[in-house]
C-alpha cells in the first residue's frame, strides 16, 4: 500500500523531518511532484541536511528512494545533491531511482522564471526562481524534455530547438540579465553524471513493488494551499501538491492509497506573496519567526508568520481526505501567555468558515478564539502524558475541530524530538 505524507498549509510544515522519521516503516519513499523549489530539512546525529529533489528516506539503510514522473528535476542541482549525500557514505547509486518521465528543468526555464517574475512587478508570485513554473508549462504545452530523453542520440537537437523557443519568449519579456553559456556547461556535465544512474520506467517498478506487498511512502512537496487547483491562485506553485497528485505523479491507482497523513505547524507560515488571513505583522509575528527560525530552507527568505487558521486547515483536510494529522513546531509557541486560533473569516459578505474563491483579492478579517498558552519548554519532553495540560487542550481542540486523529506531535527539529499521541 501507499501512504501519503503531505503539507496542509503553505509549505515548510516539516515534511522532511517526518518523512525521515517514518521511513523505517517503509520500503520505498517517493516524491510525486514539485522539484527543487522544495527544501526539506532533516536533523539527526547532530547533523542537518536539506533535500530539494531527493526523497527524505535517503539516509535510512535499505530504503529505496524514487523521484517520480510528476517531479521536475534540475540536473545541475540534482548532481550536487547526490554528491553531498554520497559524501556521507550513502549508497546512492543503488538507493536512488529516477523516473524516465521526470521532466527536466533547463537553464532557460530558470531564466524564464526570473523574466516572468520581473515582468509581473508588484504582482509577482515570489517564486523560488528554480524554473518550476516554466518547466510545468512546457510539460502541459507538450514541449518538455524528460529524463529518459537524455539517453537518446538526438537529445542535443531537441534541447537546442526548445532553447530557441525559450530565447524568443525571454526576448519578448525584454529580459537580458543572464548568461546562458555559463549555465549550459554545468548542465551538460550533470547530464553525463545522471546517465550513470538508474533511470527507470517507474510506473512499472512501483506497481510491481506494490504487487509484492512493499510499503511505499509518497512524500509531498510544498503545501495544499499552494496547489495549482486548490491553492490561493495565482499565488501558488505549478503542480498538484494535494493527494490527487500522487496518482498522476507516480502512476498508481487511487485504490493503492491507504493513509493520508497531513502535516501542519502549530501556527502558520508562508514564504512568497499571496493571501495569508492570519498573518501577524507585529512583534509577536517577529517573535514566532525568531523562535521557529522561520527562514526558507531553499532561498533563506524570512517566512511570514501567523496564527493557526482552521478554515484553511479544514479545507486541506477535506481536499486530501486526511486520515491522520501530525502537528509540528509545537515547541515554538512555548512561553506565550495566550495562543489564538482562527475559527472563521469575516468578509464584506458576512462570517464564514469556508475559503472564498477570491481569497487573493478579498479583505478578510480572521475571527479568533484565544486560549491559555503553555510555559514549559516542550523540546525536552518525550511522552505525551508529560506535556502541559494547556498544550494538550490545544491538541484536543484541533483534533475535535478537524474531526481527525492527531497522531504525532513534533517538539523540535531532531528525529528524536517526536512524540506519539495516539
Ligand atoms: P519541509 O519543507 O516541510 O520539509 O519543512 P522545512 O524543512 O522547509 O522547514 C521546517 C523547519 O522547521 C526546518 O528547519 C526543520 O528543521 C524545523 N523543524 C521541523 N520540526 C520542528 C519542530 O517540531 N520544532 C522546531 N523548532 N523546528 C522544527
Ligand atoms: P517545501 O516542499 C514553501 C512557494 C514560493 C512561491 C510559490 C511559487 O519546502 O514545503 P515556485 O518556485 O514553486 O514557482 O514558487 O510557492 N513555494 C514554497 N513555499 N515551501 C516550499 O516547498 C515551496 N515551494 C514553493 O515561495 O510563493
Ligand atoms: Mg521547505
Amino acid at each position: 500500500m501507499i501512504d501519503v505524507l503531505l503539507g496542509l498549509q503553505w509549505g515548510d510544515e516539516g515534511k522532511g523531518k517526518i518523512a525521515d522519521f517514518l521511513t523505517p516503516q517503509y520500503d520505498i519513499v517517493a516524491r510525486f511532484q514539485g522539484g527543487p523549489n522544495a527544501g526539506h530539512s532533516l536533523h539527526f546525529n547532530n547533523k542537518k541536511f536539506v533535500l530539494n529533489t531527493i526523497p527524505s528516506g535517503i539516509f535510512r539503510e535499505n530504503c529505496i528512494n524514487l523521484i517520480g514522473n510528476g517531479v521536475v528535476a534540475d540536473p545541475e542541482r540534482l548532481k550536487k545533491e547526490i554528491e553531498n549525500i554520497a559524501d556521507e557514505g550513502i549508497d546512492i547509486k543503488n538507493n536512488l531511482l529516477i523516473s524516465k518521465k521526470t521532466h527536466l528543468i533547463l537553464p532557460t526555464h530558470r531564466i524564464l522564471d526570473a523574466a516572468n517574475e520581473k515582468s509581473k512587478g508588484d504582482k509577482k508570485i515570489g517564486s523560488t526562481l528554480r524554473g518550476i513554473g516554466p518547466t510545468y508549462m512546457d510539460k502541459t504545452g507538450r514541449n518538455g524534455l524528460r529524463m529518459g530523453d537524455i539517453l537518446s542520440h538526438d537529445f542535443n537537437t531537441k534541447y537546442n530547438e526548445l532553447v530557441q523557443k525559450h530565447l524568443k519568449l525571454i526576448q519578448n519579456l525584454s529580459y537580458s540579465d543572464f548568461n546562458l553559456e555559463e549555465s549550459e556547461k554545468p548542465f551538460f556535465e550533470a547530464l553525463d553524471f545522471l546517465r550513470t544512474f538508474k533511470l527507470i520506467d517507474s510506473e512499472y517498478y512501483i506497481n510491481n513493488e506494490l504487487k509484492k506487498g512493499k510499503k511505499i511512502l509518497a512524500e509531498g512537496a510544498q503545501g495544499s494551499l499552494l496547489d495549482i487547483d486548490f491553492g490561493s491562485y495565482p499565488f501558488v506553485t505549478s503542480s498538484n501538491t494535494t493527494a490527487g497528485g500522487v496518482c498522476t505523479g507516480l502512476g498508481v491507482s487511487p485504490r493503492s492509497i491507504d493513509k493520508v497523513i497531513g502535516i501542519f505547524k502549530a501556527y502558520c507560515t508562508r514564504v512568497g506573496s499571496g493571501p495569508f488571513p492570519t498573518e501577524l505583522n507585529d512583534e509577536l509575528g517577529e517573535q514566532i519567526r525568531k523562535n521557529g527560525m522561520e527562514f526558507g530552507a531553499t532561498t533563506g527568505r524570512p517566512r511570514r508568520t501567523g496564527w493557526l487558521d482552521l478554515p484553511a486547515l479544514n479545507y486541506s483536510v477535506m481536499i486530501n481526505g486526511v486520515t491522520e494529522l501530525i502537528m509540528m513546531k509545537s515547541d515554538v509557541l512555548s512561553g506565550l501567555e495566550n495562543v489564538k486560533i482562527c475559527n472563521s473569516y469575516k468578509t464584506s459578505e458576512g462570517i464564514s468558515d469556508l475559503l472564498p474563491f477570491d481569497i487573493a483579492d478579498k479583505h478578510i478579517e480572521p475571527i479568533y478564539q484565544s486560549y491559555k498558552g503553555w510555559q514549559q519548554d516542550l523540546s525536552k519532553i518525550n511522552s505525551y502524558e508529560d506535556l502541559p495540560q494547556e498544550f494538550k487542550n490545544y491538541c484536543n481542540l484541533i483534533s475535535e475541530q478537524t474531526n481527525c486523529k492527531l497522531s504525532i506531535i513534533s517538539v523540535g527539529p531532531d528525529r528524536e524530538e517526536t512524540i506519539y499521541r495516539e
